[in-house]
């Protein structure tokens, strides 16, 4: 690193550092959801944050986001502390197709990822509609820009609000649960559009999920929640069976194909 970059980055943190924990936990309605995380996830990367239902990898994303703070330890998010409304973040909430107006076209939606930001008020201008063209094609969403929202398909439904979520031009995307609701194509097709995404933007992507299965061929790391404390963890250290059991309390296979595929199995 140079020490351009370094002088760049408001805390003095790396630049070669997205996220930082420091000893950091999360209380909700007056309850310890995890504590302990202290970590680094690197500029670029893509990591998952997985663990069962319940046990908070919401909450890490709202953290992340700003939307919740921290009861204890610093958090630093692309250099500086977590803020509400960061436009270096894009978004793809959990259960998002709920919220979309379902009579609005694929097209439209992805403009509405610029509401509330500083580039609002220009949504109608020439140069925002071509912005809004190129994520869509990005996305391979040009197809189908001019339908209803509420009437294509879920993995339809996710690219556009991937789209939504790239107009903004973010340095981090952040998934919640993208793959839910998904058959297993639709999710091999959003995981390696995210994929591609992350390569060739350099964006870094942490990617909610319960199901690891369909990541492995693809991260380069993960926070796993483990009895109430988030590590971070690289994949050839993590997908194991007896950390994934002790994760998911519930008997987990780690099986290897001999083409090198690796994927996990319950019992
Ligand atoms: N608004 C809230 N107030 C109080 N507790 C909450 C709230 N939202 C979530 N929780 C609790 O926090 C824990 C973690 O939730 P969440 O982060 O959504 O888990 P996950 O995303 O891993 O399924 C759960 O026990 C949940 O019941
Ligand atoms: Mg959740």
């Amino acid at each position: 690193m140079t020490a351009a970059s370094s002088e760049n980055n408001v805390s003095g943190l790396s630049a070669d550092i997205a996220l930082s924990m420091k000893n950091v936990a999360v209380e909700r309605g007056g309850r310890t959801i995890w504590s302990g995380a202290d970590f680094d996830v690197p500029t670029g990367s893509f990591t998952a944050i997985i663990g069962p239902n319940g046990a908070g990898k919401s909450t890490t994303a709202g953290l992340v986001l700003g939307q919740i703070p921290p009861s204890n330890g610093t958090i630093t998010v692309l250099g500086a502390p977590p803020a509400r409304g960061n436009e270096r973040i894009g978004l793809v909430p959990q259960n998002h197709t709920l919220d979309q107006a379902g009579s609005i076209v694929c097209r439209d939606v992805v403009g509405l990822g610029l509401i509330g930001t500083k580039w609002g008020a220009s949504i109608r201008t020439r140069s925002i509609a071509a912005d809004v063209d190129k994520v869509l094609a990005e996305v391979d969403a040009t197809r189908f820009a001019y339908k209803r929202f509420g009437e294509v398909s879920g993995g339809q439904q996710q690219r556009v609000t991937i789209a939504q979520a790239l107009i903004i031009n973010p340095d981090m995307l952040v998934l919640d649960e993208p793959l839910a609701g998904l058959d297993l194509q639709g999710q091999v097709e959003i995981v390696e559009l995210v994929h591609r995404i992350n390569r060739e933007r350099g964006v870094t992507v942490l990617f909610v999920t319960h199901d690891l299965n369909p990541l492995l061929a693809h991260i380069d790391s993960l926070i796993y929640i483990l009895d109430g404390r988030p590590f971070f963890g690289k994949p050839d250290d993590v997908v194991n069976a007896g950390l994934l059991t002790r994760l998911y309390s519930t008997p987990v296979q780690v099986l290897r194909t001999d083409e090198g595929c690796i994927f996990t199995r319950t019992e």
